[in-house]
């Protein structure tokens, strides 16, 4: 795609191995792409094609064995700074919650990694904008914990963690996974709701292609560590000749089928 926004990520045939010898397993093998500002990215594919390895070279946790992966024109160097701008959600919302602290106590810590930390007045203000953005009302969870709510408003909680921190890109990891199909929709709402307010750009990680189409403006097609397709959704789903595209599409559960591709993002424009 050309676009005259600027690069966010660029990977220039990039590779990740793990392992040596006989137990060599390359998990990415020479990928290539390059992801603008504000575009909502989604990479699809099966259980172990390389999703989260993807993932996590974006969030620098991982360094290409091979290629060359650029954030902005640079090499990711320190994980500090990155993060200050790179933010994740990952599968379990619940994992990324301590079970013994207030739910607000943890909003409200999650902006000290940010370098410029705002004041305390203002952190208050930022996460009850957050609460308010996925539909919570502030009061609705003061005092409570964790274990308290379900594993839908914990999701929302995630959402609105990354509402209140403002990162200029978001890996998303099968963020919406633990929820029923209704309430996955209504998560990716927001998602790109937060998407449009902030600006974002966003990088959906999902083995649903039919949420992938409902969300996206391009979507990358995985199969065992390569892109095996590429494009918006319309190409990408038009693209009937590449046979994972089209296993992933059997895999939609036939009664979201028709709702995902009627519904989706383009089609309301
Ligand atoms: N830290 C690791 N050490 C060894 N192998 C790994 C590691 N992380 C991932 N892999 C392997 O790389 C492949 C891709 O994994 P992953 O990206 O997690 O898949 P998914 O698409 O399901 O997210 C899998 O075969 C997995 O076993
Ligand atoms: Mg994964």
């Amino acid at each position: 795609m050309q676009s005259d926004k600027p690069i966010v990520f660029s990977a220039k045939r990039i590779s990740k191995d793990f392992g040596a010898g006989k137990s060599l397993k390359t998990a990415v093998k020479d990928v290539s792409f390059d992801i603008y500002d504000e575009e909502f990215i989604s990479i699809v594919g099966g259980s172990g094609c390389g999703k989260s390895v993807l993932a996590k070279i974006m969030l620098g946790l991982y360094q290409p064995t091979r290629g060359q992966f650029l954030y902005r024109d640079k090499p990711i160097k320190n994980l500090k700074d990155h993060w200050n701008e790179v933010q994740s959600v990952f599968q379990d919302p619940f994992g990324c919650f301590n079970q013994f602290f207030t739910i607000r106590s943890q909003l409200e810590d999650a902006l000290n990694i940010l370098k410029d930390k705002p004041s305390k007045e203002e952190v208050r203000r930022r996460v009850d904008e957050g609460l308010k953005a996925v539909n919570v009302a502030p009061a609705d969870i003061e005092g409570k914990y964790p274990f308290e709510l379900s594993g839908g408003q914990m999701q929302r909680m995630l959402l609105a963690r990354i509402f209140a921190l403002r990162p200029k890109v978001l890996i998303a990891d099968e963020a919406t996974s633990m929820v029923d199909a209704c309430v996955r929709a209504n998560i990716l709402d927001y998602l790109r709701k937060l998407k449009d307010e902030l600006k974002m750009t966003v990088v959906f990680v999902t083995h649903d292609i039919g949420l992938a189409n409902y969300v996206s403006d391009r979507i990358f097609i995985m199969h065992d560590g390569k892109i095996v397709n590429q494009g918006t959704p319309a190409e990408v789903l038009d693209n009937t000749n590449e046979p994972h595209t089209l296993r992933l599409l059997d895999d939609i559960p036939e009664v979201h089928k028709t709702e995902w591709i009627k519904n989706s993002h383009r089609s309301k424009k």
